[in-house]
């Protein structure tokens, strides 16, 4: 299986010590979009990142996260989530036999991560705080027990996330003009920027987009320039109120001459549902507020004709079924008998 620390060994921080580590991540689909495209009138490609082994883009940098905790000596690891990075933390641990434990906020967790994590053998630990709370407590944890961190405070997940825009570029031949990404944390639009920033140095991409970053109204700490105490959101992976990697992404930001905006909870659920009965793709509901900010943007005029736009999809629709379930008609039921069915396939 030819995984990322195989394929960008040149680029990351591997040796001859580092473990061979591989779940197949990486190398994702990039979709053209072309009937949302067009509505926005540019050219629309989203990065499927649900498509990586545990579902989200977390797979890119724990993998290498992991392994280096194990080259270093790590005993074990631990995070705190919303739910992706401790599934994605569960299943690199258990491949490579070491303990995980991870720290969940109670009851704001969506069931496929849950079990994902549960499943994988991590020692599950939910919290009666928020995020910010639980990550405050993994880092005095990973302190005072002599276990590696592998939150987006490692910079190996972030150098391990990198190779999302690197994949982007080898495969349009350059950066896009615009690259539109969930926030929460603020780690993943960070390596992105990392990423491209790289690829140019190296002669292997022509420029840098803008980088636009997307919080949920009611966790948009970037947005309105102050922590959130209280974040809320039904995009339950991006309900974070003071993000560790906060100034980082307002310099890539800054940088790029791009922005933070919020959309709101019904704006998400509503480009989720668009993004999959137009284009057949299902994402979870942090990954679709880039939709739901390129058409805000779009109505208030500030989106302009002609760009390339890549939005990063950062995790699959299966992981929170219950997202669009209360949102959907349930199925018509019939008799086992064709007249009852024949009056249902108008
Ligand atoms: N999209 C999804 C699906 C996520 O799970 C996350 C973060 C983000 C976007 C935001 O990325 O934090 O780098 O800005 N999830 C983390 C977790 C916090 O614990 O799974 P970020």
């Amino acid at each position: 299986m030819n995984g990322l620390l195989e394929r960008y060994r040149n680029l990351y921080p591997v040796t001859e010590h580092t473990p061979g580590l591989s779940l197949g991540e990486g190398g994702t689909p990039l979709v053209s979009l072309s009937r949302l495209g067009e509505r926005l009138g540019v050219s629309l490609y989203a990065k499927y990142d649900g498509l990586n082994p545990t579902g989200s883009f977390k797979d890119r940098g724990m993998v290498l996260a992991v392994a280096k905790a194990v080259e270093e000596g790590a005993i074990g690891i631990i995070c705190a989530s919303t739910g992706n990075t401790s599934a994605s933390a569960a299943a690199y641990a258990a491949r490579l036999g070491i303990p995980c434990h991870v720290l969940l906020p109670e009851g704001k967790v969506a069931m496929g991560k849950l079990a994902q994590a549960m499943v994988y053998g991590a020692n599950v630990v939910a919290v009666r705080g928020n995020f910010d709370r639980a990550l405050e407590m993994a880092r005095e944890a990973a302190k005072r027990k002599g276990l590696a961190i592998v939150n987006s405070v490692n910079r190996y997940r972030l150098w391990g996330q990198r190779s999302g825009a690197w994949e982007v570029c080898d495969e349009l031949g350059s950066g896009p003009d615009w690259c539109v990404l969930p926030v929460g944390n603020a780690g993943n639009i960070t390596a992105w920027w990392s990423g491209f920033v790289q690829y140019r140095r190296l002669g292997l991409a022509a420029g840098v987009p803008r980088m636009l970053g997307v919080q949920a109204e009611g966790a948009s700490p970037l947005v309105t320039r102050k922590p959130c105490p209280e974040p809320e959101t039904v995009a339950t992976a991006i309900r974070i109120g003071n993000p560790v990697n906060g100034p980082r992404a307002r310099w890539a930001v800054r940088m790029t001459g791009g922005q933070f905006v919020s959309v709101s909870d019904e704006e998400i659920l509503a480009a989720q549902k668009q993004l999959a009965s137009l284009e057949g793709v299902f994402a979870e509901p942090a990954s679709c507020a880039p939709l739901a900010g390129l058409l805000r943007m779009k109505r208030k005029e500030l989106l302009p004709e002609g760009l390339s736009v890549v939005m990063v999809l950062t995790g699959n629709g299966l992981k929170d079924p219950d997202a669009v379930l209360g949102n959907l008609p349930a199925p018509v039921t019939v008799d086992a008998s064709w007249s009852s069915l024949e009056e249902v396939l108008s």
